[in-house]
């Protein structure tokens, strides 16, 4: 069965070689796209939906979520509106209610979170563990992530949590067997490095021992402060360093000859009242810039990366079209994936149908829901 989508007004195809086609039409079948070029060129399909010349991007790609979690923090996120510096100390709280909530409860709340994502254009989530910091809690939050995405991350060096004898005894869990229960239900290996969370050695530690049990590395590099988050990043050829907000230029030259992606997660400088990364100076210096929600109850309680978007463009310098790109080839790129993140022949048919004529209207209409249809592996789901 195939699909005809016709009447595109402007089709931004995330691909690199054929980046933005106006007048277009997409053929897809069997969950893939089979075509795409000029309207009235296809070579015809089973059915025709006609997109009455709105525009047609791929599904985001949001490469940093920490949907698995109980717990509310309205409080914090009341008194940082008033002054209160964001700290990270928070993340106790929520590994409490976390712990103290079932299974059914975390899976019913990460499934919730993942529809609004859904509903907003989200067909790919990161989802990262590390608000359980227990060898069960760990392994079960990774378990419910698993449900939900195939990128799934293993955070256990989130923080190191109130009730370890040392850091030192921590650190041996994470790397032991917190990881050997981890690692059959997570792709990804992460590490919070940061002054308060882990160092750099035991950044390198937990990384070096989360790739021999199979995993990929990826790290929160240099989020509240400069740190050595984005060379470790770049030595150990991790897929991404997420944040990046505090670089030095030679952070910003590892990360670019390492060809490492830097996600950055506007949404937590909106919530925490800090200073925005600079896309600019990191997208001249030719790094490949991924934008993520970092969906999480403390620092960043948004699921939207329309949000995120209108963000980059208005607070980070980012033109329309490097935020569009950054939200789904960069973070298609931040996963090593291939097969999302564009609209090329090949790629599964994830898109979204906006109710607008161009992708710049993500950002020039924030806060209006503009996914009109969203649209996974060939079938309509919103
Ligand atoms: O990516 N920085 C570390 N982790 C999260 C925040 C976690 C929290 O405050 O609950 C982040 O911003
Ligand atoms: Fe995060």
């Amino acid at each position: 069965m195939s699909t005809l989508l016709d009447r595109i007004g402007l089709l931004y195809t995330g691909d690199p070689e054929r980046e933005e086609i106006e007048d277009a039409a997409i053929v897809v079948e069997d969950g893939r796209v089979v075509w795409t070029g000029t309207a009235g060129a296809d070579p015809g399909a089973d059915e025709r939906v006609d997109v009455g010349g709105r525009c047609v991007i791929p599904g985001f790609v949001d490469s940093h979520a920490h949907l698995v979690f109980a717990g509310d923090r309205t409080a914090e996120f009341t008194a940082r509106m008033s002054g209160e510096p964001y700290t990270a100390g928070g993340i106790r709280t929520t590994v409490a209610a976390t712990r103290a909530a079932g299974d059914a409860l975390l899976a019913e709340r990460t499934a919730a979170l993942v529809t609004e994502m859904l509903a907003q254009g989200t067909t790919t989530v990161e989802i990262k563990s590390g608000y359980g910091l227990t060898v069960e809690d760990e392994r079960r939050s990774l378990e419910i992530a698993r449900r939900f995405t195939r990128e799934t991350t293993y955070l256990g060096a989130h923080v190191v949590p109130p009730d370890a004898p040392s850091a030192d005894d921590y650190v041996r869990m994470v790397t032991g067997e917190m990881l050997e229960a981890c690692a059959p239900y997570a792709r990804w290996v992460d590490v919070f490095c940061e002054r308060g969370a882990f160092d750099a050695d035991q950044t390198r530690e937990i990384l070096l021992a989360g790739t021999k049990a199979g995993l990929l590395p990826r790290i929160h590099a240099n989020q509240l402060g400069n740190g050595p988050g984005a060379q470790i990043a770049a030595e150990m050829g991790a897929a991404s360093a997420d944040h990046c907000t505090h670089l030095t230029d030679e952070d910003v030259s590892a990360l670019s000859s390492a060809g490492v992606v830097a996600t950055l997660l506007p949404g937590a400088e909106f919530s925490t009242r800090s200073p925005y990364p600079d896309a600019r100076r990191l997208l001249d210096a030719g790094v490949t810039v991924a934008l993520a929600t970092d969906c999480n109850p403390g620092s960043s309680f948004t699921s939207s990366m329309p949000f995120c978007l209108a963000l980059a463009v208005r607070e980070m310098r980012m033109t329309p079209l490097e935020a569009v790109r950054a939200a789904t080839y960069g973070g298609a790129m931040a996963l090593r994936r291939d097969d999302v993140g564009t609209l090329r022949v090949g790629a599964r048919a994830d898109l979204v149908i906006l109710d607008a004529p161009s992708y710049v209207h993500l950002a020039y209409r924030p806060g209006v829901p503009l996914a009109a249809q969203v649209w996974k592996e060939g079938h309509r789901l919103v």
